[in-house]
């Protein structure tokens, strides 16, 4: 009998023993493809020896030392190492375990920003439905997923949700993706003048939508205009990459391929790629000022904040996408897997969308093409092709609510930037196959 409390206790789980470049082995010997790198974590794969080595070469000098004391080599050449390649005005790394937490670190230190510069009125938080923050119960709480947060929702703070960018179910026929993102900007102001402008401290927004709608790039022109919106209220920006960043949509960060910069970024998941728990928020310059000339402390941290062997595997993980020239390949990668889904599922009659951008991509899956009526929830197709591709030797990453948190269904993939063309297929194969399986069994 296993001690562990396992997040479906009722589930029997396979061990898995070892990594194998794009693949994961369990007790039995049994070989996965992995097309999610688990929920968009592991970019590089699951046996990267350089990464392997920074952490057993960081280890061997210093583990760990409390940030309240010092500060560590690798926490400082990391910093360096983001801030170099981020959005105009970004500045500032502070370092944590996970995406959750960098979402708490945000939210915290927007909210001490206008402590700061005199403006203690604002308390408002303005996100999207169908959006993914984080489990912890303020990220949660800025989310928009109806499932997610329903059993919890006497803990949550107020936050206002206004539309996603989900042009495929919401964009009306007439409206151009311009006119509909304008729209989506239009719902944005209305919003802020609602609460009234001098009450908002922030608006939150993952760059490209992740586990929770399915991989949906921004339509164009439309952080421009969020940009806008919150420059003209003094809102700040936040952008969520921790699923869409470092990497995953061919830039370094998702928001480059918006020109838009925001006030603060979080990252986290392929920052470690798996090798270390860690996430990081990055601030702009002037909300760093702030706080120095304001009070002088950010009043926030955790145990585990700059961990130098986190640190050092992201800083190994960095060079490595830089080094060998791992942006590239995942546009190039990308766009080859968008192809073959394409190519694949185009005409599939239970695949409504194919969408995403670099080694992000999603299936949307319908009950019926033409009129985008999605499967009756109780069918639980997302949970049956989980299951399936995994017998099968595929993890994928399929989700249930795409549309509001109860119906709809879409299978996220999002493998290591090192796969190859070979692998591409077969992961297109055995997802096929499994799709197809699920839908006969339940004919
Ligand atoms: C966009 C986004 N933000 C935040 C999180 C939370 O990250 P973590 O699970 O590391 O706490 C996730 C996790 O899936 C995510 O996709």
């Amino acid at each position: 009998m296993s001690h562990v409390f396992h997040r479906n206790p009722k589930h029997d789980y396979p061990v898995a023993v070892a990594g194998d470049g794009c693949y994961l082995i369990d007790s039995h010997g049994k070989r996965y493809l992995d097309a999610s790198g688990g929920a968009a974590v592991s970019c590089l794969g699951h046996s990267d020896q350089e990464v392997a080595d920074a952490i057993k070469a960081q280890l061997d000098k210093l583990p760990f030392a409390h940030t309240s004391f010092f500060t560590n080599e690798p926490m400082e050449a990391l910093a360096d190492e983001l801030i170099a390649r981020a959005p105009p005005g970004i500045e500032r790394a502070y370092f944590c375990s996970s995406g959750s937490e960098a979402i708490e670190s945000a939210l915290k230190l927007a909210r001490q920003y206008f402590l700061e510069i005199g403006q203690p009125q604002r308390r408002r938080v303005i996100a999207r439905r169908q959006s993914y923050h984080g489990n912890t119960l303020g990220a949660l709480a800025t989310g928009g997923n109806l499932w997610r947060r329903k059993q919890f929702e006497p803990l949550l703070v107020e936050v206002s949700h206004v539309s996603p960018c989900y042009p495929y179910r919401d964009r009306q026929a007439a409206e151009s993706e311009l006119d509909y993102g304008q729209r989506l900007v239009r719902e944005l102001e209305a919003e802020i003048q609602r609460l009234g402008p001098d009450q908002v401290i922030a608006f939150v927004a993952e760059t490209v939508g992740g586990a929770t709608l399915g991989t949906v790039p921004p339509v164009p022109d439309y952080f421009r205009g969020v940009r806008e919106v919150c420059d003209r209220h003094g809102v700040l920006l936040i952008l969520d990459e921790v699923m869409c960043g470092m990497g995953r949509c061919g830039t370094l960060f998702a928001c480059e391929q918006e020109g838009v910069a925001p006030d603060l970024v979080c990252i986290g998941k392929g920052l470690g790629a798996g090798y270390q728990p860690i996430g990081a928020l990055l601030a702009s310059g002037r909300i760093h000022d702030a706080v120095v000339s304001g009070t002088g402390f950010f009043q926030h941290g955790h145990t585990y904040t700059g961990h130098a062997t986190a640190c050092a595997a992201a800083l190994a993980v960095q060079r490595a996408i830089h080094g060998r020239g791992l942006l590239a390949q995942v546009r190039a990668r990308g766009t080859a897997l968008q192809q073959k889904l394409r190519a694949r599922f185009g005409d599939h009659p239970a695949v409504g969308d194919i969408r995403g951008r670099g080694l992000f991509q999603t299936l949307e899956l319908v009950a019926d093409r033409a009129s985008k009526s999605p499967f009756d929830p109780a069918r639980r197709i997302h949970a049956r092709l989980k299951l399936q591709a995994m017998a099968n030797g595929l993890i994928c990453y399929p989700m249930g609510g795409t549309l509001d948190g109860v119906s709809g269904d879409h299978v996220l993939l999002a493998p290591p930037y090192i796969i190859s063309e070979a692998q591409l297929d077969e992961l297109v194969d055995r997802l096929a196959l499994s799709l197809d399986q699920v839908l006969a069994a339940q004919a």
